[in-house]
């Protein structure tokens, strides 16, 4: 078991500068861990945040019950490498208070890739404001050399890499993407996946399913067919199911060149709801 340094006051961040930064909202598994593991191959210290964003969740939206298993996280981030937790307050994050950074978080300016039709924003258009404004306040104060994101979260990573890639202030930052780390089910991790009733749990296999189905099509039109048949024929409640060019997420006509196969949909069972997000390269025909 390794001890970390645990730190709150982001005046005490100095020591970080250079190292390389795994932002998260806690509630660790597996998925997280190979983002800090990766980190720490870099060879510079590595600092992993634990901060359930307010700004990215919209007033129906899960923001207080999301889990918060604080001192086992800790642990879990230190023993995969972490040299420093840092836990921001939201006042050190948000001086501005809670209701005017969500206004700010409406209109932070954000990449055109994250308002690409028929994808995250169509159904949440909070949250990439709200992602955008809380990566660019503690980039601020991290001053990383480089920051892991996950693959999981396809569109995030290509929202973060536009972001960092736009502005100058955060220039010379490397971004580092981390594949999707799955449960042996074939399910992609997720912090919510511990509210899906083990009853319901093979419905939620419907999701990596769809992206096997996918792979059959000749077009991506095929592509999209097969993949919300699949989600459907698991009662599963299709937001999206896409396929799409790989950075800017633009819409394809066809499965000659690299395109990214990127969906979402909503578990519903009785008492609850969980929003599930995969997505996979599609082959090339
Ligand atoms: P969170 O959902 O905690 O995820 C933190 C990081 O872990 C993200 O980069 C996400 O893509 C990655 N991740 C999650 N599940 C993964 C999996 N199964 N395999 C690999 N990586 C995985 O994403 C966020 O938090 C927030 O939006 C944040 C960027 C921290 C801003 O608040």
């Amino acid at each position: 078991m390794s001890t970390p340094r645990v730190i709150q006051d982001p005046a005490e961040l100095d020591a970080s500068a250079g190292g390389c930064f795994v932002p998260t909202m806690g509630a660790l598994h597996e998925g997280h861990l190979s983002l800090i593991r990766a980190a720490a191959r870099k060879g510079v210290p590595v600092i992993t945040s634990i901060f359930v964003n307010p700004t990215q969740f919209a007033p129906n939206e899960d923001f207080s019950a999301y889990p918060r298993p604080l001192d086992r996280d800790i642990q879990l981030a230190a023993d995969a490498g972490t040299d420093i937790v840092y836990l921001p307050s939201e006042s050190s994050l948000y001086p501005e208070g809670r209701l005017a950074s969500v206004e700010l978080a409406n209109g932070f300016p954000i990449p055109d890739v994250a308002r690409q039709p028929q994808l995250e924003d169509s159904g949440r258009p909070h949250f990439f404001g709200g992602v955008c404004l809380v990566v660019a306040r503690l980039l601020d104060q991290v001053r990383p050399s480089a920051t892991v994101f996950g693959e999981k979260d396809w569109q995030q990573l290509q929202v973060i890499r536009a972001m960092v890639a736009g502005d100058d202030r955060f220039a010379g930052i490397e971004v580092i993407p981390g594949p999707t780390v799955r449960e042996s089910d074939g399910l992609a991790m997720s912090s919510r996946n511990t509210f899906i009733p083990p009853t319901e749990r093979e419905r939620a296999r419907g999701l990596s399913r769809a992206l096997d189905a996918a792979e059959s099509a000749t077009t991506p039109a095929e592509a999209e067919s097969l993949m919300r048949a699949t989600l459907k024929s698991h009662e599963l409640t299709v937001e999206y199911a896409v396929i799409r060019e790989p950075e800017r997420l633009l819409p394809v006509a066809d499965l000659s060149q690299p395109t990214r196969a990127i969906i979402t949909a909503r578990l519903e069972f009785d008492g609850g709801t969980v929003r599930l997000l995969d997505n996979r390269a599609m082959p090339i025909v």
